[in-house]
């Protein structure tokens, strides 16, 4: 239960449509708890093609941050003074932070990224020298492709259903990294069975729980590969059972979706709050939207 808010307590926000669901809340307000710090952080549901005039409000009400998601992080990118590094080369931001080299100045960051090679540390992969496959070419492909190839990969195949799509996400790989188009089956196969991670970065699996992206069998993975799906709602996604029942190892998204929240708080209050107390709450988050929706 949160203390009340008074009026010295900083407000951070996320932004987005829809965000009604969000477990963010349920994350950043453990962290602020877990710090002792005097913040809250709630949601705003803001309409497409209103995130400058959200940007705006940060400046005029004084907001601490924002997290920022669907449909605003490439509008957010435009509207802030500077992006930071990862920002930067993506073109879109998922967080807002006041700058501390220069005061009065909004910065964008991209956590999810840094987010996602934090959660593939917990696993004890290091993704250097290795070959990973990048299921999708959104925006969470672009992130991951990016930070594998930051991070030494020693191959990234995107494999998209869109050509001009999927291309565009594997050129921020740079030389290590190629795109594939999924209805190549060969090829697929091919980078597969070769990929000592496989990343699911499609939407494939979320609100239709029996599908899997691409339709992969499981005789396509092997084991000593590990398969992330970014997907964390279900905990357990038929992508995971597949990968699974061929040998690999699988994981699911919950804790990228932590690392980048905690790397959020960071920005904001300079201060590293403890990870399990945001994936306790993130998880207690998910379980009690379960059953409301049962
Ligand atoms: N765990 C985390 O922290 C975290 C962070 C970010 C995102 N995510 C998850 O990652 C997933 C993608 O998010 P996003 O922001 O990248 O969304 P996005 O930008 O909308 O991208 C979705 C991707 O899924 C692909 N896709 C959709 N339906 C498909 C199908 N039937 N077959 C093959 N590909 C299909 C799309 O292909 P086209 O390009 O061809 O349309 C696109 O590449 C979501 O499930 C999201 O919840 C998790």
């Amino acid at each position: 239960v949160l203390r009340a808010p008074e009026a010295t307590t900083r407000v951070a926000a996320l932004i987005g449509d829809p965000v009604a669901h969000s477990v963010s809340p349920a994350m950043h307000n453990a962290a602020f708890d877990a710090l002792g710090v005097d913040w809250v952080y709630t949601a705003f549901r803001v309409a497409p093609g209103d995130a400058a005039a959200a940007v705006a409000a940060v400046r005029a009400l004084g907001l601490a941050g924002l997290s920022v998601t669907m449909p605003h992080k490439r509008a957010v990118a435009l509207a802030v003074d500077s992006l930071g590094a990862v920002a930067g080369r993506l073109g879109v931001a998922n967080t807002v932070a006041w700058s501390r080299a220069r005061p009065g100045e909004l910065v964008g960051e991209s956590t999810d990224g840094p987010g996602f090679l934090e959660a593939l540390h917990d696993e004890g992969f290091s993704v250097e020298g290795r070959n990973v496959v990048v299921l999708g070419s959104g925006g969470a492909a672009r992130a991951v492709t990016d930070a594998a190839s930051e991070a030494g990969a020693g191959s990234v195949t995107v494999v998209g259903r869109d050509p001009a799509r999927s291309a565009s996400c594997a050129a921020l790989g740079g030389s290590v990294a190629k795109s594939l188009v999924a209805d190549d089956e060969a090829a697929l196969e091919e980078a597969l069975k070769a990929g000592d991670l496989v990343v699911n970065a499609t939407s494939v699996g979320m609100s239709d729980p029996h599908l899997v992206p691409m339709d992969l069998p499981s005789g396509w993975f092997r084991s000593g590969q590990l398969v992330m799906d970014l997907i964390y709602h279900p905990a357990t996604t038929q992508l995971m059972r597949v990968a699974e029942a061929g040998g690999a190892s699988a994981v699911n998204g919950l804790s990228m979706l932590v690392h980048q929240a905690r790397r959020q708080v960071e920005c904001w209050t300079g201060l590293i709050p403890p990870v399990e107390v945001m994936r306790d709450a993130a998880e207690a988050a998910i379980s009690r939207r379960n059953s409301e929706t049962m």
